[in-house]
């Protein structure tokens, strides 16, 4: 099989993406050097710009960007002629087509995990691991999330979305908004409706602070949540499957930060994750029923993380999902599955078969 891994990108998480793909590329090379049939893959890389070459470049090069500086990069691009079913590889002054037959798109945020990536690959019908288009387009826009998931029973927190022209025109009006939905509490979080990696997001604890917080999250996206804040554990569900979905156990976030911000995610090394142990099976599998119900209601396929909160009254409070969950070598999406004794490489496996045979 010729399999594309396709990394980087505009978004600003284009660094955890190249740190995702290195480890996925290990995996992969070892998943494939085990089996007889010898795969070829294809590393296409997106740079900062959006221009897209496909590089010889080894995991370490993709983890530190160094892939940008290698002299045989070449240009090439997914064409969505289906009947090309690939790439063309721009070679001194011709095209080179070359047939893709899987794609895995470990790509975060803009363009790679909200349904644009996964547009082109639809026209060009080539499979590729993870959800649809309206999948990611819902399950990366927190308010459009929220909606969906407010069909189903799982508690959420209470929300107000405010949007950018609105809030630009009558600043005062929607603060009074905010301040009437919540009876005068100030004790909110406030977030853009479509980012990751915690970026824009904050939490405030007074009337003052939040301007600056709208302010913030404005910069990220035209439209942005004040949520209630939940006080509680951090706890996430890795789901695999298809039609069947299955869940993993039950992983916590133990944040360095006074919340899990882009610095206690990426930068300090205190920040851990552990297995979930001290709770009752009971409660474990209702979390990991409710991560499910989550799932089939957003209709993902593949793979998706579900996070939730647990709070001190026992309230599990579903927060947020994310169609390609980092998959760097510490994440907690393969870390879930190594726990129930899936190695990385065996889950990649996983992943291109579920990609090749949905229906
Ligand atoms: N309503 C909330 N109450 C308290 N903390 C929150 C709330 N929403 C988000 N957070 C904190 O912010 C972090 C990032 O928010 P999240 O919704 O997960 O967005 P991202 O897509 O950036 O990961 C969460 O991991 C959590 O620590
Ligand atoms: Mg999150």
């Amino acid at each position: 099989m010729n399999i594309a891994l396709i990394f980087g990108g505009k978004s600003s998480e284009h660094e955890i993406s190249r740190m995702s793909a290195s480890a996925v590329l290990k995996w992969l090379v070892k998943g494939s050097n085990d089996d007889s049939e010898k795969n070829e893959i294809l590393k296409l890389g997106i740079d900062k710009e959006g221009r897209w070459f496909l590089t010889e470049a080894s995991p370490e090069e993709i983890f530190d960007g160094r892939w940008e500086d290698k002299n045989n990069n070449r240009p090439a691009y997914i064409t969505p002629d289906p009947l090309a079913h690939g790439m063309v590889i721009l070679d001194e002054d011709r095209f080179i087509y070359k047939k893709i037959d899987v794609v895995i798109p470990v790509l975060h945020g803009d363009h790679g995990e909200d349904g644009d990536i996964q547009g082109l690959l639809n026209m060009a019908e080539i499979p590729y691991v993870g959800c649809g288009v309206a999948t990611s387009a819902n399950s990366m826009d927190k308010s459009l999330t929220k909606k969906l998931v407010g069909y189903t029973k799982v508690r959420q927190a209470e929300y107000i979305e405010i949007r950018k022209k609105e809030y630009l025109e009558d600043k005062d009006g929607e603060l009074l908004r905010i301040k009437n939905k919540f009876k005068g509490n100030y004790n909110l979080f406030v977030k853009p409706s479509s980012a990751g990696s915690s970026i824009g997001a904050s939490g405030i604890k007074s009337e003052a602070e939040l301007p600056r917080a709208i302010e913030l999250a404005l910069k990220e996206d035209k439209k942005v949540l004040i949520e209630e804040k939940i006080v509680g554990r951090e706890i996430e569900v890795a789901i695999l499957g298809n039609d069947e979905p299955k869940a993993s156990e039950v992983g916590e976030i133990l944040s360095a930060g006074e919340f899990y911000d882009y610095d206690s995610k990426y930068k300090n090394p205190k920040s851990r994750t552990r297995i979930v142990s001290d709770l009752p099976r009971a409660t474990i599998d209702e979390i990991r029923s409710k991560a499910i119900e989550i799932y089939k209601a957003l209709e993902c396929r593949g793979l998706s993380r579900v996070d939730f909160f647990y709070t001190e009254d026992g309230e599990i409070v579903f927060n947020e999902i994310n169609t390609f969950p980092g998959f760097t070598s510490i994440s907690m999406y393969p870390l879930l599955w190594q726990d129930r004794g899936i190695s990385g490489e065996e889950l990649i496996k996983d992943l291109i078969e579920l990609a090749i045979n949905q229906e």
